[in-house]
């Protein structure tokens, strides 16, 4: 007689009916151990697509969940469909038996199957998507800048036909979405904010708010319409001796040109009541960089933003623009998504790009993540040769391929999904 227990059956993977969003939203709501109010539940609802909902269920259990969402982002040289990977989870009970593995792998397949090329997500934890071939394609940089210090360099610019309108902003929310229309197509990473992003940016409930005051506006327009904008919220403080001490905290800053962007910094900056400004989540090569007479006055930290997998290398590479022409084999390593794995030849200049199977020798071998992580233009090559993760064969290849490669604004999303 078989003592054995049977084994337990292998969870199904499958979309969700629309009828399964509560239950597929509580799984989130348990693996983060977070509660979604109602209006955050309507406004993630309102983003989810059922179809590319993936759920795992053991037996009528949801246990575990996988979004996409249908993005334009934009690329090195410019906006393109992209899926925006969201609300990755497994409920604690079932973790670490392989849950997360088998949706990832549908989740890739069926981008195989009829989807875009490439893959883009922000992670709970650096660690996880490595092993799936995401590659970390962007960073951020955090900012704690006190006020005393946070003079402006000579060069900084001025614009007198500038001016600022505080403004509250849900009545603002025209002018936010035409200044970020503008600037989206200038970084690799931006993506095009929907009705219901915009709603999230702009929520102001408790549970947006996390302790902080409400939501604030200030646009910098001039007569012909708005050239920037900054979200932010104030910690007000008073030290034990009745000193201003509060803190602006910054959401969402924007400028279409360097005078109103410069304008914008110096609103948070000087702020009545406040001694220090944070910024969490800023591009590498923010600007603000540049406009301060003392930089170190930024107190910069340093962080992951965007994850980037490469599908189909057949799709993806010739899918973005190359900053330099390039001739090189990549032989490519993908256990996860075997279609990609072996040679490929990518031939670019500023003009195109193709990238075929070739039989011909490998000039660069490295693993697909690698490739994610350079898709978006942020990484220099050199880095990854240094540390022994892509090998060179041909001398010159890699920096060949760092150079077409790379793009001259550093990616970055700016608003996490
Ligand atoms: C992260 C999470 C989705 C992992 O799900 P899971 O079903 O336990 O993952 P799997 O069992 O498929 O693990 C696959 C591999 O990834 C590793 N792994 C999983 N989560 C990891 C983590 N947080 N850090 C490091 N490694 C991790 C596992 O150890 C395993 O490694 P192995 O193949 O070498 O054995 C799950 O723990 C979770 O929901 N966490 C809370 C919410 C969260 O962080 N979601 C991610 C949002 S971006």
């Amino acid at each position: 007689m078989n003592t054995e227990p049977n084994p337990r059956p292998e969870p199904v993977i499958r979309p969700i009916q629309e009828s399964e969003w509560d239950r597929w939203i509580e799984v989130d709501e348990e693996a983060f151990g977070a509660d979604f109010g109602p209006a955050r539940r309507d406004r993630f609802k309102a983003v989810t697509e059922f179809e590319r909902s993936l759920g795992a269920f053991d037996g009528d259990r949801l246990v575990g969940t996988a979004g996409g969402l249908s993005f334009t982002m934009t690329l090195p040289g410019g906006p393109r469909p992209v899926c925006g990977v969201t609300a990755v989870c497994v409920l604690p009970s079932h973790r670490r038996q392989g849950i997360l593995s088998r949706l990832m792998r549908r989740q890739l397949t069926d981008l195989h199957e009829g989807g875009e090329p490439v893959a883009l997500l922000y992670a709970a934890e650096a660690a996880i998507y490595g092993r799936f071939g995401y590659g970390r394609a962007a960073d951020s940089l955090f900012f704690h800048i006190p006020r005393r210090g946070s003079e402006f360099a000579p060069h900084a610019p001025n614009d007198p036909g500038l001016r600022l309108r505080v403004v509250r902003p849900a009545e603002a929310r025209a002018d936010l979405e035409k200044v970020f229309e503008a600037v989206m197509p200038s970084r690799p990473g931006l993506y095009a904010r929907g009705p219901a992003m915009w709603d999230a940016v702009l929520a102001d409930d408790e549970e947006a708010r996390r302790g902080r005051n409400s939501l604030r506006c200030v646009v910098a327009e001039d007569d012909a319409g708005p050239r920037g904008y900054a979200l932010f919220r104030i910690k007000p403080s008073f030290t034990e001796h009745d000193v201003p001490d509060g803190e602006v905290q910054v959401d969402d800053l924007f400028g279409v040109d360097p005078a109103a962007y410069a304008l914008l910094w110096r609103h948070v900056l000087d702020r009545d009541l406040c001694s220090r400004v944070f910024a969490r989540n800023r591009p590498v090569d923010d600007p603000i960089i540049h406009l301060l007479a003392e930089p170190r006055a930024l107190n910069a930290g340093w962080l992951d933003e965007l994850w980037a997998r490469v599908v189909d290398v057949g799709r993806a590479m010739p899918y973005r623009a190359y900053s330099a022409p390039v001739d090189v084999v990549i032989d490519v390593a993908d256990p996860v998504c075997p279609w990609n794995a072996g040679r490929w030849r990518l031939s670019a200049d500023t003009t195109g790009a193709t990238c075929e199977r070739t039989g011909d020798p490998a000039d660069v071998e490295l693993p697909v993540d690698v490739l994610g992580a350079a898709y978006l233009g942020g990484r220099a090559l050199g880095a990854f040769l240094s540390a022994g993760v892509v090998r060179e064969v041909r001398p010159g290849a890699v920096r060949a391929l760092s150079a077409a490669m790379q793009w001259e604004t550093r990616p970055w999303g700016g608003l996490i999904f």
